[in-house]
């Protein structure tokens, strides 16, 4: 069976530059036969986690009612994570933070599903460095989350950018997105 990627999305605008990011890392995931969906964080209902552990007594249930309900079951089968995410307040998008908190109710369940995932990402930031702009802080959070749950880091995208429709231009670095997605494939 052909592997299955979930794409993450969580730039709220138009002409997102980690989104172009992410849609080019699709591309070379699916280029080489991996079944991709992207979910946009924008435009779901995703509540903040409620700390309540409910997930963890009852099989990765989560008791909210909203847009996850939808999201657990691709979350959960997808081979590949790829978390994309513009660089706010020196760390990931909240859209993002809220979306890996609800995740806790896959990843530390039962057989604990994201042992056997790998975890990419794709950041956009404003300032010229990324030590500075703070995206090292993100993807220190992401290489702690795979060590957390058991999931392979499969490695990140990165590039400065301040306004939109700025990366989707940027042929070397849609050309360097899209070979992290032929390598995800492997
Ligand atoms: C609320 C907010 C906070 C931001 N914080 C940072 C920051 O801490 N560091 C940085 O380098 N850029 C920061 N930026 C700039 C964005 O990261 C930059 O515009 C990036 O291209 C946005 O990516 P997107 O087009 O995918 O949304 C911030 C932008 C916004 C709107």
């Amino acid at each position: 069976m052909s592997k299955t990627a979930t794409v993450i999305v969580s730039s709220p605008r138009k002409g997102s530059n980690s989104g172009a990011l992410a849609e080019a890392i699709a591309a070379g995931l699916t280029e080489s036969g991996v079944t991709v969906e992207t979910l946009d964080l924008s435009i779901l209902d995703i509540k903040p986690c409620r700390a309540c552990e409910g997930c963890q007594r009852n099989l990765g249930l989560c008791i909210q009612p909203d847009d996850m309900e939808a999201v657990y079951p691709k979350v959960r089968a997808a081979d590949v994570l790829v978390l994309s995410s513009p660089v706010y307040w020196f760390n990931m998008s909240g859209l993002l933070k809220t979306f890996l908190d609800r995740c806790f109710a896959v990843a530390m369940v039962g057989e604990r599903p994201f042992a056997q995932k790998t975890i990419a990402a794709a950041l956009a930031y404003g300032d010229a460095d990324p030590y500075v702009s703070g995206a090292v802080n993100a993807i220190r959070t992401f290489q702690d989350i795979c060590a957390y749950t058991g999931a392979a880091w499969g490695g990140c995208v990165y590039a400065s950018a301040l306004s939109p429709n700025t990366l989707s231009q940027d042929q070397s670095i849609l050309d360097k997105a899209k070979e992290l997605g032929r390598a995800l494939s492997r």
